[in-house]
């Protein structure tokens, strides 16, 4: 029996730091009611011509660096992001250019703010299916390019970024359990009304940026995730007590408390970084992990429930012995 373990991690901020000060100048909105109602102090903004595989490629290189492999044992490319730079070649592809790697098969997962879930969900069947031995997975956007900012309801939550993992073939058990979940018919609760096949015009003018109901997708995020976290501890036969650190997508302080208590988890055992960057969607859950295993938080051997809630409604959970 194959398993896939993760063996590098790797994160990037983009430069330019839009704080919530910044923000009370653009908005009717303020420091407190922003750090208050979501925990976010600053987001991090991709500058004029910085892309989404910019900030790929850098924390591609810092999670190939931290595994010491090299470029060339690579065997597969899954990004996970909602702003791909060009309609195509995927980010995936045009990674692996820059990388210099060739004819391994690379492609883009597109599942919003659980994007990375997917596509570690993704890789890891491929290394346990033996159809690859070495895959980089990534979660990376410019969310930045899809926000009204002159739209306070969601202007003051979102942030780009990049987080990456090397996932290994292994003969010991890294990822044990990955549960994916979509519901589609909750579509207009969070989403970008226009994209390509509607037409260029429909775009151009404006519409295709992100719309939300905010209170809605914060009681479905709860209730699901609370869902989600029965789910993958019966499918594993543990108990709460056997998490050692619960590495939830970074959208909101209170939707990660509500899922710690679920877990009945103190905060101190969750990881926590989106005071830092909001929710950088697909690229929230690696930024975070980075964060943890680089600070020293997370060690060899610990139990680590990643999870994350996006648009679609989509939905998933990553159980993984670090
Ligand atoms: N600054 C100041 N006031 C704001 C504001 C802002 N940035 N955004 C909204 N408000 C106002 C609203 O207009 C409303 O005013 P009203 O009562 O006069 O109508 C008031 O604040 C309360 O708004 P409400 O939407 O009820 O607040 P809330 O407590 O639900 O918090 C969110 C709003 C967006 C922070 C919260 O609903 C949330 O986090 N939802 C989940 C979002 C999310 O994580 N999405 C991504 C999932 S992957």
């Amino acid at each position: 029996m194959k398993f896939s373990r993760i063996v590098g991690t790797g994160g990037f901020l983009p430069e330019k730091v839009v704080s919530n000060a910044d923000l009370e100048k653009l908005v009717d909105t303020t420091d407190e009611w922003i750090a208050d109602r979501t925990g976010i102090r600053k987001r991090h903004v991709a500058a004029d011509g910085e892309t989404t595989c910019d900030l790929a490629e850098v924390a591609a290189n810092s999670a190939i660096d931290s595994a010491g492999i090299k470029n060339r044992d690579i065997d597969l490319i899954v990004v996970a992001t909602t702003t791909p730079d060009k309609v195509f070649p995927s980010t995936a592809c045009l990674l692996q250019q820059r990388l210099d790697i060739h004819g391994t098969p690379a492609f883009d997962v597109q599942a919003v703010c659980t994007g990375f879930i997917y596509a570690l969900s993704v890789a890891d069947k491929f290394i346990k299916t033996g159809s690859a031995k070495c895959a980089l997975v990534i979660g990376a956007e410019t969310l930045s390019r899809i926000i009204d900012w002159t739209d306070r309801r969601t202007c003051v939550l979102f942030g780009d970024g990049a987080g990456a993992v090397i996932l290994k073939e292994s003969d010991t058990p890294g990822v044990l359990s990955t549960h994916l979940h979509a519901d589609g018919q909750f579509e207009e609760l969070l989403h970008v009304p226009k994209g390509i096949s509607q037409g260029y015009d429909a775009v151009q003018n404006g519409e295709a940026y992100i719309q939300m109901e905010g209170k809605e997708v914060f009681k479905m995020a709860v209730n699901t995730l609370g869902r989600i976290v029965d789910e993958t501890l019966a499918a594993n036969g543990l108990a709460e007590s056997d998490i050692d650190w619960l590495i939830p997508h970074q959208a909101n302080t209170r939707i990660i408390a509500a899922t710690a208590k679920k877990l009945k988890m103190s905060m101190d055992r969750v990881i926590l970084t989106v005071s830092e960057h909001g929710n950088t969607s697909a690229a929230s859950v690696p930024l975070a992990l980075d964060v943890a295993v680089r600070d020293g938080r997370v060690k060899q051997g610990d139990m680590l429930l990643l999870e994350a809630f996006g648009g679609g409604f989509t939905w998933g959970s990553a159980l993984v012995k670090y």
